[in-house]
């Protein structure tokens, strides 16, 4: 094996899993290849969290047929999920690893290259997380640092806890090395990571909590932002805003899924929270003296939803107006709590109710946008569309602000820069502006 090819489905975990998988795989002396025919080891790293995302990795493992010598292997949340079924579902699959058993990459390959047509790695008990020596990140100024791996909750809806194991926190001394680390190389940004980072522990005698480790991670010399995702609304206390308030570093946002506003669905969620509960936690991210940006997921039609508890719904959406939303329909998981629920709203009605959610959310969101226009915002330079002539930046809240300079600017001089631009237009998604200083 000399080279290999990965695709990447899911969230921010899965795409950092594969940056480390590829420092794994580079490590052992493979080069990366951009096309699956070029590639003597391909691998898709999936994700199961809506019936969706888990078709269209058949539908990639189909169009890439078996070819002689060539080795393919499903990692991730599929791979957990449908275990040695995959092998029937795809016999040309002669790799399945779920991402509790990463740390055990390496065995596996040998066994594979020792000429074992199958294998598997699918124990969900390892008390290990997955650090390497080699992390290859893609972007030279953000990078991700997992924090906690797993999930203890037992949302009725969902796969994680099933596809990534009991939660298992890293040390804060090792996290803290990692940052510092990336600081050195130059990294200025970095998103701790987790499927519910506010659950962290740190297992080493500091027993330190997640505002703890957040707050040490915002003061690590030459890290200028820090964001983290996800947060379980349960475990989320007032000494993250408290840390927040105290700690420029620390990114004006913080990501709360609510999945719903009516508290009937979200005890038939099994959610452990109540509507009421919820909007305490809100009032205080609304009291801080930061102007934190406020965003949210949200189910419609979970089973059981009434027109009312969609309508608690759209009203919470007035109430928090939130930044930004992700929605989706609910979809039935197998091994979840509400698989025996069934899915009892028609899809069309779910389809309904999404769009209304969704109009709803853009006016907030226009509105939202708009009050920004006159004031002058830090970006982080990413990009720079050529269609457009205009910068792409992020700003503390998160947001894209499109801009402008002077004088055109190589890539180089510009990206990964930090610039103050005055916002001089709003859409539903993005605000445009020109820069505030000549660079
Ligand atoms: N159906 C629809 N959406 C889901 N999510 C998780 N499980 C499901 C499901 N079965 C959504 C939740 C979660 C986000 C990552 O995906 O809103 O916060
Ligand atoms: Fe998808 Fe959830 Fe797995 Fe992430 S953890 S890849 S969202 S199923």
């Amino acid at each position: 094996m000399k080279s290999f090819y990965i695709e990447t489905f899911g969230c921010q975990m899965n795409v950092h899993d594969s940056e480390k998988v590829i420092g794994t795989l580079e490590r052992r002396g493979l080069e990366q290849v951009t096309t699956p025919d070029a590639a003597d080891l391909v691998l898709f790293n999936t994700c199961s969290i809506r019936d969706k995302a888990e078709q269209k990795v058949f539908q990639r493992l189909s169009e890439n047929k078996r070819s002689k010598g060539k080795i393919f292997g499903v990692l991730g949340c599929v791979a957990q999920q449908e275990g040695e079924r995959i092998f029937e579902k795809a016999p040309h699959v002669n790799l399945v690893v779920g991402s509790a058993s990463y740390p055990k990459l390496g065995e596996l390959l040998v066994q594979i290259e020792q000429g074992e047509r199958r294998v598997t790695g699918l124990s969900l008990d390892s008390d290990d997380t997955f650090e390497t020596p080699m992390t290859r990140r893609d972007n030279p100024h953000r990078a991700y640092i997992t924090i906690i791996e797993g999930c203890d909750k037992s949302c009725a809806y969902c796969v994680v806890p099933y596809t990534r194991g009991h939660e298992r926190s890293r040390t804060s001394e090792s996290v803290l090395a990692e940052a510092r680390e990336l600081a050195s190389k130059g990294y200025s940004e970095i998103q701790l990571l987790g499927q519910n980072v506010n659950s962290y522990r740190d297992p080493s005698p500091m027993g330190w909590n997640f505002a703890q480790l957040l707050e040490a991670v915002g003061r690590v010399e030459g890290i200028r932002r820090v964001r983290f995702t996800t947060s379980h609304p349960r475990d989320f206390g007032k000494d993250i805003v408290d840390a927040m308030d105290r700690t420029e570093t620390l990114c004006n946002m913080v990501h709360l899924p609510v999945q719903s506003g009516s508290t009937n669905v979200l005890r038939a969620m099994q959610r452990q929270y109540t509507r009421e509960q919820y909007m305490e936690r809100i009032e205080w991210l609304k009291a801080s003296k930061r102007d934190i940006a406020l965003s949210t997921d949200i189910i419609v039609g979970f089973p059981g939803e009434t027109e009312e508890d969609f309508a608690q719904t759209l009203r919470l959406l007035d109430e928090v107006e939130y930044d930004s939303i992700f929605s989706f329909k609910y979809s039935v998981r197998p091994n979840t709590p509400a698989q025996g629920m069934g899915d009892q709203i028609p899809d069309e009605e779910k389809g309904r109710r999404l769009i209304v959610l969704q109009e709803r959310q853009r006016a907030i969101q226009i509105r939202r946008n708009t009050a920004l226009v006159g004031t002058e915002q830090e970006v982080l330079v990413e990009g720079f569309n050529s269609t457009t002539g205009q910068w792409i930046g992020r700003t503390s809240q998160n947001r894209v602000l499109n801009f402008t300079v002077g004088q055109q600017k190589a890539r180089d001089e510009m990206i990964g820069r930090y610039l103050p631009v005055r916002v001089t237009r709003a859409g539903p998604n993005s605000l445009a502006g020109e820069c505030a200083i000549a660079v």
